[in-house]
């Protein structure tokens, strides 16, 4: 009875205090909970170059955030849909292109160095196509679309590479057709008007529909590649290999991971990257984990989930306490640099997001980050290791943490607990990589 007429200034003192907590968690959300910049990039970030009923091809914006730029300004992430039977015109990138299959199956003609080879590709993937080889390609399906996801690596302008077409009309436009009338007279030794009735009379734009015949025709030549190449590890023995086809590297009821590595293609090991699919059971994570040398490219190929990463460079702020963080955004606001007293800050903030088919995550070496799989779906998550060659990853929790190889008295010391405590802590999680996930966990008390 008393306490309920005391209430009013209890009331205001809790509504007030309510009140700062709401606009607390709403500036958190807004900084580091909802989008996840600089590291995070949704649909809204994606450019169409070519949009139409055959079929879409669209790239993702540039790494431009200072964060970012030196390490991945060169590289762009793009996607291509094409329809049911679409054919896509003839055409070279001044950019090394390393693709993957994400759903359907596919042709894929390269003409280089001074040959034909086409490719079947289908799920799973991964083809790397040299920059200036000229490509065409198309789904051999009657019925179901072909996606790839696509890393770019221009060779002529930092970030940027431009799609060349030799053959055309109106859109795409022949490249051919800024020549002067002389030159592809003489070029070609044939007159313009004629020349122009082949080159220029595409008009369909650069994805076309093929009849069923032509979709044979094209696909009879097709091969998994390594035909007459000697021992197939010729830099220049182009295939597609696939990619979740191979035993996973780790593997347990919670997801499995794949990878193709520069030991497994030379392609990747001349563009000094590797390639990695990371399958999250539903219901599971990842277990936080960094790479030592590669910066990771992460694209989600399937379902849903969230990720969250720490991150030393965006502010001193932890994402808990509400005045660190305001500290945080101080120092941010200082150009980052050290404290007063010259002690750098040692705080770290959270970057999370949300994330589902089609977002992009760029996450640098040392950074721990772990990915959780939403309740309802597998989260499937391609990754482009970026600077990959003595790259190894190291796993921050679970059986293989690299915390367990501490030794003792190391422990004892770094802990500030006792060595029972702390190796209960460190050793109750007994999977590895892969475990249950935060929404399902049942926590051993023992
Ligand atoms: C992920 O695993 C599920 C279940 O095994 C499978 O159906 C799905 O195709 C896999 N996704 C990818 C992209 O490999």
């Amino acid at each position: 009875m008393g306490a309920m007429k005391r209430s009013p200034l209890v009331l205001v003192l809790l509504l007030s205090l309510c009140s700062s907590l709401a606009l607390a968690s709403y500036s958190y959300g807004e900084e580091s909970s909802g989008s996840g910049r600089p590291y995070h990039y949704g649909e809204e970030s994606f450019r169409h170059w070519t949009r139409s009923r055959q079929g879409r091809f669209r790239v993702l914006e540039r790494f431009t955030h200072e964060l970012l730029e030196d390490a991945v300004g060169n590289y762009r992430v793009a996607e291509l849909e094409a329809a049911p039977r679409a054919f896509l015109q003839p055409s070279h990138y001044d950019a090394d292109e390393v693709m993957f299959v994400k759903e359907g199956e596919g042709v894929v003609a390269l003409l280089y160095r001074g040959k034909r080879e086409s490719f079947c590709v289908k799920e799973g993937d991964v083809l790397v196509i040299p920059a200036g080889a000229v490509v065409y390609s198309a789904n051999t399906h009657g019925s179901r679309w072909f996606r790839v996801v696509m890393l770019l690596n221009p060779v002529s302008t930092t970030g940027r590479f431009e799609e060349f077409f030799p053959i055309g009309g109106e859109s795409p436009e022949s490249f051919f057709s800024v020549f002067s009338d002389d030159v592809l007279q003489a070029a070609f030794n044939t007159r313009r008007e004629e020349w122009e009735q082949v080159f220029e009379k595409q008009s369909k734009g650069e994805i076309t529909t093929a009849s069923e015949e032509q979709i044979r025709e094209l696909s009879r030549s097709c091969s998994r590649g390594g035909r007459g190449h000697g021992d197939g590890e010729s830099m220049w023995d182009i295939k597609p290999s696939s990619l979740t086809g191979k035993r996973p590297r780790h593997s347990n009821n919670h997801g499995r991971h794949y990878e193709i590595t520069g030991d497994d293609c030379p392609q990747l090991r001349a563009l000094d990257i590797e390639v990695g699919l990371a399958n999250i059971t539903r219901g599971s994570m990842m277990v936080p984990s960094y790479s030592t040398h590669a910066y990771k490219v992460a694209i989600v190929v399937e379902g849903s989930g969230y990720f969250e990463m720490a991150c030393p460079h965006l502010s001193g702020g932890r994402a808990r306490g509400h005045d660190s963080r305001e500290r945080g955004r101080e120092e941010e606001e200082e150009g980052r640099e050290e404290q007063e007293g010259g002690q750098k800050s040692r705080s770290y903030k959270q970057v999370r997001s949300r994330i589902k088919e089609g977002s992009v995550i760029a996450i640098p070496p040392g950074h721990p980050t772990t990915l959780v799989a939403s309740e309802d779906k597998n989260l499937a998550v391609l990754c482009f290791g970026i600077n990959a060659r003595h790259d190894e990853k190291v796993f921050l929790a679970g059986s293989n943490s690299v915390l367990r190889q501490m030794d003792e008295p190391a422990k004892v010391l770094a802990f500030g607990a006792e060595r029972e405590k702390v190796d209960r802590v460190i050793g109750a999680q007994t999977d590895a990589i892969f475990v249950r996930g935060p929404g399902s966990r049942r926590i051993s008390s023992a």
